[in-house]
């Protein structure tokens, strides 16, 4: 069975139009399958040289010139780019703060636009930090405005009959990730903002998940709103700014709650009063991390020159290979899969639920049994998460990984890694 699908697996690799974009990664040991790129990409060789220039050249001798030279306009730069990935204009897009932070300030904007409307919409398989943010901002409105939660029946997958449930007249705005973090579920991002609008609200797309890994419309979809983060699929590297989309039409009626600096029409003659820039940049607030996004930069042309229809060919057709390999090898080992089946409804990540998820996640880094070290990532309670990133994974990482999975379980080499330890899972 072993040698069944490595043989398959090395078929489908040799007959990938774009296996030659995994050299282009820093790949540290060839003993390391790296399935995390969901959670953090890898290193792009170009990122390397680029923060090598960026510190001897830009910063070492260039000095405060460089604001002048490409660092002031490089969030606008960098974010036309990443708009070149989710189907939006240049001036819709730019790189600045958190993801985090990006929600709270456009998901604030959206809810004061809506005066009257006191509800926030959103889902169970949130990230649970969009949720905090909105229960912040819900806290800070006071005790007449809610968070309405969407319910999962399967903990997988929302249907479009339970979002219809959940919409009234009294919705300001619906946040939902378009890829969910540990099911990979998928919306229909059209269907979805058409029914939104519908009710009268706005809508706000995490796109953390899916920037870089399906294919995405947002101008398509008439989609107001959006956040990401650059760190995973765009492989910007570990704490890189996020992206925030504002539809063009919309800009000039949202006010952010965060006025600072980089946000006024007229930064350098330090007004003492605040006056908006027009455009995408009044939704920046401070000084941007330019080493950092110099990074984002580099590493998301690697995206751009490949096109984002061969990477979602591959990434469905590793998920599909994935899903046969469960059929045959995991299911009867009591890996259940948490990952729907469809593929339009599917990310690009497969998450496998185990009772034993944890250990065996812990026993596929260990590198048991002098075997590869398999760095997937575990999610409470039960999910491991293989992260498919086609710029660099291959056919052969996958397979190799499930067999050792199965090998795991069968001879119970999770037993002694049940310890938990670490902060970050
Ligand atoms: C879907 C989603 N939203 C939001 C966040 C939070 O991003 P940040 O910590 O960069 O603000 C994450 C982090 O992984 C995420 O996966």
């Amino acid at each position: 069975m072993k040698t069944k699908w490595i043989e398959q697996a090395r078929e489908l690799d040799q007959n990938d139009p774009i296996a030659f974009t995994r050299q282009w990664f820093v790949h540290s040991s060839e003993n390391l399958i790296y399935l995390d790129g969901n959670s953090l990409g890898r290193l792009p060789k170009v990122t390397a040289d680029r923060l090598q220039q960026e510190i001897q050249e830009t910063w070492g001798t260039r000095l405060i010139r460089s604001w002048n030279e490409g660092w002031y306009t490089q969030s606008a730069t960098t974010g036309g780019k990443i708009a070149e990935l989710i189907g939006a204009k240049s001036d819709e897009v730019v790189v600045t703060d958190s993801t985090s932070q990006n929600l709270f300030k456009l998901a604030w904007a959206a809810v004061s636009a809506r005066p009257g409307r006191k509800v926030i919409v959103s889902d169970t398989l949130n990230f649970p930090s969009d949720l905090y943010i909105l229960q912040g901002i819900m806290y800070q409105l006071g005790p007449d405005y809610s968070l309405r939660l969407i319910p999962s029946k399967d903990g997988m997958t929302v249907s479009d009959e339970d979002i219809k449930t959940a919409l009234s007249d009294d919705v300001a705005l619906v946040v939902l990730s378009h890829v969910t973090f540990k099911s990979a579920f998928m919306y229909d991002m059209k269907n979805v903002t058409k029914q939104v609008h519908d009710s009268g609200a706005l809508i706000l797309w995490d796109l953390s998940h899916a920037a870089g890994a399906v294919l995405i419309d947002l101008n398509g979809s008439d989609a107001d709103l959006a956040v990401g983060c650059t760190y995973k699929y765009l492989n910007g590297g570990p704490g890189s700014p996020a992206f925030l989309y504002v539809r063009k039409e919309l800009q000039d009626h949202l006010t952010p709650p965060v006025w600072g600096w980089f946000g006024d029409a007229r930064p350098f003659d330090f007004n003492l009063v605040y006056k908006p820039a027009t455009g995408i940049r009044k939704f920046t607030v401070g000084t941007p991390p330019v080493l950092s996004l110099a990074a984002v930069d580099a590493s998301v042309d690697l995206l751009v020159t490949t096109g984002m229809e061969k990477l979602r060919k591959k990434s469905l057709l590793q998920s599909e290979f994935l899903i046969e390999m469960w059929k045959e090898v995991l299911l009867p080992l009591g890996f259940t899969l948490g990952s729907p089946e469809n593929p339009d409804q599917r990310g690009s990540h497969i998450s496998f639920r185990h009772p034993e998820a944890y250990a065996i996640c812990q026993a596929l880094i260990a590198g048991v049994d002098g075997g590869p070290v398999i760095i997937p990532d575990f999610r409470e309670p039960d999910h491991i998460r293989i992260g498919i990133t086609p710029l660099y994974t291959t056919f052969e990482d996958l397979a190799v990984a499930v067999l050792k999975m199965s090998e795991i379980v069968n001879r119970q080499l999770f037993l002694s890694f049940r310890q938990r330890s670490g902060d970050v899972t």
